[in-house]
């Protein structure tokens, strides 16, 4: 008698809601003076970020591996070895996150774990 569990995906909504999650992360970059030093790193346009993390995060949340089907293994860390990531990096890109979480009222429970989560990513993608 297994007791069916959600994956993180799931519970978001699936591909729909990691695309919102996504699009509300990158426009609150683009917005919040908070976070202009992260936004500096990007490219003028977002539309490829925004395609290239839900590809990601689809898969990272117990998903269809859509990154690694459209572009072979991430290899994260070396990918953002071209940018200067620290301490204030990292946080400012938690807290990008953990607001767009919040805007888009996920449980709070699943809020913590997915924020932990990307707590360990953040801190590994420091370079300096
Ligand atoms: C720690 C702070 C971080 C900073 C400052 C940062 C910054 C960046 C920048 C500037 C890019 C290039 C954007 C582009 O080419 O359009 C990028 C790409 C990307 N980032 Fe981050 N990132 C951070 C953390 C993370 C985390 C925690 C994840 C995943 C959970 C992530 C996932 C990705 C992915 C999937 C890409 C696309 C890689 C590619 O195919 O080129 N990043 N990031």
């Amino acid at each position: 008698m297994g007791v069916a569990v959600a994956t993180p995906y799931e519970a978001l909504g699936g591909e729909g809601g990691v695309r919102a999650l996504v699009d509300r992360f990158y426009d609150l970059m683009d917005l919040e003076p908070g976070y202009a030093g992260i936004r500096a790193l990007h490219p003028a346009t977002l539309d490829g970020s925004r395609d290239k993390l839900h590809g990601f995060l689809c898969g990272w949340l117990g998903g269809p591996d859509l990154y690694v089907q459209r572009h072979g293994h991430p290899r994260l860390r070396a990918r953002h070895l071209p940018y200067r990531i620290g301490i204030a990096e990292r946080d400012q890109w938690l807290s990008c996150m953990g607001q767009a979480m919040h805007e888009r009222e996920l449980d709070a429970a699943l809020a913590r774990r997915l924020a932990e989560s990307f707590f360990g990513t953040a801190d590994w993608m420091r370079n300096v």
